[in-house]
């Protein structure tokens, strides 16, 4: 699917296909209901200029004709597109170090099957950080061991599919695991690594809203990454999906958060157990 080009220029877009206040707060519903995304007033701008082009492009005389359009058809593919034209994907490797040696640790405890759900995986920076320290600190880990990985936004999770990046996106990465798990590429992909198989088949990646309706069954994973995406919800969509993570976690099992989301006094489903990881009570 097309994706929207915010560098396009909206001068040419006739005046009707611009965005008034009441279309920004119509869309921020749309978007919050269906993703639990909260678009910030501050993001007015633009979502002005993404809505305007998009409504544009594909023939709508006006945004609010192009939520409407929406608003109607909730298995449009179309809501793919407005999904992903307002997550935001920041992430990097190893990013929150602490997170991993804990990680590390933790896995050294656990019995085997061993599996880790990555649910905002944006990229896949933060997937294949986990699966490079399974693959330190588990025995034999090509058995037993799997990570999923998903996230709302396709464009991101076709990225973190297809597992190339720059150099500069590496650099977290020690020159020691660059040699193990990643591939230099040559010609055309000159100044870009791929990530090599030994970590690409450890995980399996797939599209998931975490405020969709089926989940995973009760009692599978042994550690869920939830990092610095709770942060753009309301507190109540924090409870709804803290409290359909319980479940899915085995007993003994962490929920790791970004390092300025706080869930402590959001439910008793867990408890805090430093460094903004949680454990399942
Ligand atoms: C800022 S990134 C964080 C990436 C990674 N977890 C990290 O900490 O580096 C937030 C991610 O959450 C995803 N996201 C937002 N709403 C979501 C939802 N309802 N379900 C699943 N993923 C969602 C976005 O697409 C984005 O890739």
């Amino acid at each position: 699917m097309e994706p929207l080009n915010n560098q396009n220029s909206i001068f040419a877009l006739p005046e009707r296909a611009r965005l008034t206040p009441g279309d920004f707060e119509y869309a921020a519903r749309l978007l919050q209901s269906r993703a639990g995304i909260v678009l910030g007033e501050h993001k007015q701008e633009m979502a002005g200029r993404t809505l305007a082009l998009r409504a544009h492009q594909v023939g709508h005389a006006s945004v609010r004709d192009y939520l409407d359009d929406l608003s109607r058809n909730p298995h449009s593919p179309e809501w793919e597109i407005f999904v992903n034209s307002f997550t935001i994907n920041h992430t990097a490797f190893f990013r929150e170090q602490h997170h991993f040696e804990i990680l590390a640790r933790f896995v050294r405890t656990r019995r085997k099957p061993i599996s880790i759900w990555c649910s905002a995986a944006s990229t896949g920076e933060e997937p294949y950080s986990i699966a490079i320290t399974l693959r330190e600190s588990v025995p034999q880990p090509d058995v037993g061991v799997s990570i999923w990985a998903t996230d709302i936004d396709t464009n991101a999770i076709q990225k973190a599919r297809d597992g190339v990046y720059s150099q500069e996106r590496v650099k977290p990465v020690s020159d020691e695991y660059l040699r193990k798990y990643f591939q230099r590429g040559t010609g055309r992909r000159a100044g870009m690594v791929r990530v090599k198989d030994n970590l690409r088949t450890m995980i399996e990646f797939g599209v998931f809203n975490l405020l969709q309706k089926d989940w995973p069954p009760p009692a599978t994973f042994d550690a869920i990454f939830c990092r610095n995406t709770m942060i753009y919800f309301d507190k109540d969509t924090q409870v709804k999906v803290l409290e359909r993570f319980a479940p899915t976690l085995k007993t003994g099992g962490l929920l790791f958060a970004g390092h300025s989301e706080n869930f402590t006094y959001l439910t008793d489903a867990f408890r805090l157990q430093g460094q903004t990881v949680y454990v399942k009570t």
